[in-house]
């Protein structure tokens, strides 16, 4: 390979120079920023357990899918609570640049993030680590309706499979309670309105099913496990971002045609898209168009906090919403008014394979026990806060 001159032959520099490219372009993943060295040593850090100046510690937490946008949020509210948090992601989505973010606010010691997937053991053991883990929320998931009536094979391995995966090493790894992100697509289309938990689960999409199923796996381990604790929200639609502006919400690009409708409305406003696409306008609904619950991130978050002291066996179950229905077309309208851009909409009489007509919660349980409710009920404030961070952001993280 090297010359008896010493040097090496230029053709063979300019080889070893595309290997050493590559090699650094795969490592530097899908996300903006951070290189794989970087995240070496995040997953390297020695966490500290215990509190800050005598505070006392309440708890170190596997957070999955903490480069997701709902885990993100979390995450900063578990830090600024004095938790230790643990990530695993495997950047399939989410930003590895809201993980660049959390690790600017952590405090020192307090964030550690493993950049492995769920469905891989060595990951799983890698994930859990030598530092004890108090409590597992399980925020990692693919997501889209759509998608999953398109790739159903997909999400019953990322969802539920993966969550049995989890749930084995919980188990190797003595860890007992746990906190799960399910979702109303687990009651389908629902006879009555609003959805309480004893409402009928009847999913209609493989999303829907994967999740309900999840929850299923949960239910029977704790049954045979009364030393396992759990709690199971079923989200509503999640929206918003932090009020302070640290973190947002942005569906990488590649993701745009499935993604949430948020995200497509402030992509019309910056003119990333031509126009916004308003799928579904025969619906029963008040104007056809579909109705649903947005809950705020930091709303729901504040829930995952309420309920850390309450898992429990049998698993306890909440619904997390506002109690308030709204259609598409007035979701577009607020989107409108916040961005001050008057986007185009192009509205198309047929539905994303997989929707429901309307769902909005009954979150008389939450409220009654964990106290919990919706804070942030108006909804140009809460489009206000996430169109602060995405008009401040432009490309994103
Ligand atoms: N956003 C909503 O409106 C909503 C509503 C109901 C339920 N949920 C649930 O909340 C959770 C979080 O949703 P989100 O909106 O933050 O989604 P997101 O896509 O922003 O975040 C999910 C994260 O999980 C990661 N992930 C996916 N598969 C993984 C794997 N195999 N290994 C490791 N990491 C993996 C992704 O990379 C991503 O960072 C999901 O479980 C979702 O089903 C969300």
């Amino acid at each position: 390979m090297v010359s008896s001159s010493g040097r090496m032959p230029i053709e063979r520099v300019g080889f070893v120079a595309l290997i050493f490219a590559a090699v650094l372009y795969l490592g530097s993943g899908s996300g903006a920023g951070s290189s794989y060295a970087s995240m070496r040593q995040l997953e390297d850090v020695q966490l500290s357990l215990a509190g800050a100046n005598g505070a006392p510690f309440p708890g170190h937490i596997l957070v999955t899918g903490g480069a997701g946008f709902i885990g993100s949020h979390a995450t900063l509210r578990l830090l600024e609570d004095g938790y230790a948090v643990t990530i695993v992601d495997n950047y399939s989505r989410g930003n590895r640049g809201a993980i660049e973010a959390l690790r600017k606010l952590a405090p020192k010691n307090k964030l550690r993030v493993v950049d492995g997937d769920l469905g891989v053991q060595r990951d799983l053991e890698r994930a859990f680590g030598k530092h004890k883990v108090d409590a597992v929320i399980h925020f990692a998931a693919i997501a889209y309706v759509g998608e999953s009536v398109a790739q159903p094979l997909a999400y019953y391995r990322n969802v539920t499979v993966n969550t049995i995966g989890l749930l084995e090493a919980m188990r190797r790894h003595d860890v007992r309670k746990l906190v799960y992100s399910s979702t109303c697509a687990t009651y389908g289309n629902p006879d009555e309105l609003p959805i309480t938990e004893k409402t009928p689960t009847v999913p209609i999409n493989p999303y829907g099913k994967s999740k309900l199923y999840a929850e299923d796996a949960i239910r029977d381990y704790a049954v045979a496990n009364k030393d396992f604790d759990a709690a199971i929200l079923r989200y509503f639609n999640v929206f918003g971002s932090d009020p302070r502006g640290r973190l947002g919400e942005f569906p990488r690009p590649e993701l745009r045609a499935m993604g949430r409708i948020s995200g497509a409305c402030f992509d019309a406003a910056l003119g990333n898209i031509p126009e916004l696409v308003v799928m579904g306008t025969d619906f029963p609904t008040r104007d056809g168009t579909c109705i649903r619950d947005y809950v705020h991130v930091t709303d729901l978050v504040d829930a995952h906090l309420a309920v850390l002291g309450h898992v429990a066996n049998p698993p306890v179950l909440y619904n997390v919403g506002t109690g308030e229905g709204v259609t598409v077309r007035e979701f577009v309208d607020a989107c409108k008014r916040v961005t001050g851009v008057d986007v185009t909409v192009r509205e198309q009489r047929e539905s994303r394979p997989g929707d429901y007509a309307e769902v909005y919660a009954d979150v008389s349980k939450i409220r009654e026990e964990l106290g919990w409710e919706a804070r942030y009920v108006d909804l140009e404030e809460s489009l206000g806060h996430a169109w602060a961070w995405r008009s401040a952001h432009k490309a994103g993280y």
